[in-house]
């Protein structure tokens, strides 16, 4: 396996893969890698001949008050993960390479990107759908993996891709979960044992509603309310969102249309934010 640190390589890599008929498949990263990302790679690996993980904290996508400075990184551990997991190259840029001095042009999806984390994070997409369209222009893949548990970043890149024509296949990949059912995050790592123990409600009211739908229950109001009654009875929690919406656009439903709503749930878990959802 290999490892890129510059553009200009990558990107002579790129064409020349596909000069040779290759289909690359692209995992785009923050790094801190845990089993959620290994299973996106591993999926990537089915459907392409050439993977590429990208690497790369990016920071148009933290706000200054969060947690640009303290996020995990471990650059030689996750580049094993990656070969471990059936990557061929792993791309880690610099700072500088994606953002040089007097860089200037951003991407804003306007619509998808506005709810849920867009209420709380107004800059966050902005950020991340630069930085992936820099990636795609950089990496040129024919597919690209993104993972479900970040339900809206999936969506918002759907949509970007779309309404830009960019030329990539958006696949999704299934949320990985802990055996207690607590959603894999590079964020977990934050947590102290009894704040880790009190966040399995986040998965536990996802699971409630999905039985409840498997029962025939199909109302916003029934399922939400039963979700925001399971995170209430942890002290340490603070709801931020817990909300029912179209997977593909992110507005709110009324009734559940199996297949293609989210539930989606945003708490403090005292300072750590953590986000979960389940299709319904
Ligand atoms: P990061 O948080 O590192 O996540 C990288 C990819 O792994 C994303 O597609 C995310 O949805 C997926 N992922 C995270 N936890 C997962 C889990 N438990 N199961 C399955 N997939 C999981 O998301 C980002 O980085 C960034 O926003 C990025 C797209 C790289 C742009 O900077």
């Amino acid at each position: 396996m290999q490892i890129i640190r510059s553009v200009q390589e990558m990107q002579a890599l790129a064409y020349e893969l596909r000069s040779k008929g290759q289909i690359i498949g692209l995992v785009p990263t923050m790094g801190a890698l845990h089993e959620g990302h290994l299973s996106l790679i591993r999926l990537a690996a089915e459907r392409a001949d050439a993977v590429v993980v990208t690497i790369f904290v990016n920071p148009t996508q933290f706000a200054p008050n969060e947690d640009f400075n303290k996020y995990p990184r471990e650059l030689e551990a996750d580049v094993a993960k990656c070969a471990g997991a059936g990557a061929d190259y792993v791309f880690a840029p610099t700072h500088e390479e994606i953002y040089p001095k007097g860089y200037s042009t951003y991407i804003t999806e306007e619509h998808v990107a506005k709810p849920l984390e867009g209420v709380s994070r107004p800059t966050h997409f902005r950020g991340v759908t630069t930085v992936v369209a820099k990636l795609f222009n950089i990496c040129r893949p024919d597919i690209a993996v993104f993972g479900q548990k970040d339900a809206q970043q999936v969506a918002v890149i759907q949509k970007m891709v779309a309404d830009l024509n960019f030329p990539v296949d958006i696949v999704v990949g299934p949320t990985l979960r802990e055996a207690d059912g607590l959603a894999m995050s590079s964020r977990n790592r934050y947590l102290t044992p009894t704040q880790r123990q009190e966040a399995l409600a986040i998965s536990q009211a996802l699971f409630k509603a999905r039985d409840m739908v498997a029962a025939g229950e199909r109302r916003k109001d029934r399922l939400v309310a039963e979700a925001t009654h399971i995170l209430s009875q942890q002290r340490r929690i603070r709801v931020i969102y817990v909300a029912l919406v179209d997977r593909r656009t992110m507005e709110p439903v009324r009734e559940v249309e199996p297949g293609n709503a989210v539930l989606a749930i945003a708490v403090w878990m005292e300072e750590t934010r953590l986000i979960d959802n389940i299709v319904l």
